[in-house]
């Protein structure tokens, strides 16, 4: 019998982010995008974003105009302007970027983010027309309770209610189990492909029907590595990853891009 090997929704253009968190100064930032960029732009089939911090979007959106690499911020507030001291609004964030990390599992542990300031973020992405990278994961303690479908399932179906259904298709989910993230423990491609399968896909058809659940991408995150990034790639409900650490090296965060196109 000849086995075949699924390689994933070939209708989903695979995804590659890079979360550079709270890293680099804008020298180091434009340091990094230039020992990059050649190398990310030469790989075609997969749709590339960098999100540095807001410090370094102006300068990193002058170096990746025309190479086909897209800009994002790390987070966005929903209010368009006003007295809202330290935040960035969404037409700030347009004017920059073409994509937004929208409800990390640092902001919701560190900065008091919920599913409904999620929610108000993701419809402002919508107004704005920002393309969110939406995060969604359980914790450890979460995790070992076996309580990962309730948590994700309710992440999803808060996070994106009432999210029209034209826009659906361009939101983008990252599945984070926060026990991955920067502990070098990630995932097995099997147990993640198994979230998105059984509960990532199912809350997302029950939002916006089964078509455009089938069209929206759902990446992995958490610890993902040159080394790990094709256990993940392979799964059939996998289109990409959301990478940390990991991005801040220029071979692995390209071995991953490449590791993606051939998904
Ligand atoms: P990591 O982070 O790749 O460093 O685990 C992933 C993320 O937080 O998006």
């Amino acid at each position: 019998m000849v086995k075949i090997l699924w390689k994933g929704n070939k209708m989903r253009t695979p995804f590659v982010a890079g979360n550079w968190k709270m890293n680099k100064t804008v020298e180091e930032a434009r340091n990094l995008v230039y020992s990059m960029s050649a190398k990310l732009r030469e790989i075609q089939s997969v749709e590339k974003v960098l999100c540095p911090p807001f410090t370094s979007l102006l300068a990193i959106s002058g170096l990746l105009e025309g190479t086909g690499i897209g800009l994002g911020a790390q987070n966005m507030y929903w209010e368009e302007k006003g007295a809202f001291t330290g935040e960035v609004s969404p037409a700030m964030v347009k004017e920059l970027c073409q994509y937004a990390i929208i409800g990390h599992s640092e902001r919701r542990a560190y900065f008091g983010e919920t599913d409904e300031t999620v929610n108000k973020k993701v419809k402002a992405a919508q107004t704005f027309d920002v393309t969110p990278i939406v995060c969604v994961g359980e914790t450890l303690e979460q995790y070992e309770s076996n309580r990962t479908s309730e948590v994700v399932a309710r992440q999803i179906k808060f996070g994106l209610a009432d999210v029209s259904p034209a826009f659906a298709p361009r939101i983008v989910v990252a599945y984070e189990p926060v026990w991955a993230i920067g502990t070098g423990k990630a995932s097995s491609g099997e147990n993640a492909n198994g979230v998105v399968s059984k509960v990532i896909r199912p809350a997302l058809t029950e939002l916006f029907g089964a078509q455009t659940a089938q069209a929206i991408r759902v990446l992995y995150g958490g610890s993902v590595t040159a080394s790990n990034a094709s256990e993940f790639f392979g799964q059939s409900e996998i289109d990409g990853a959301l990478v940390g650490g990991a991005s801040l090296k220029v071979d692995e965060f390209v071995a991953i891009t490449m590791a993606a196109s051939k998904r």
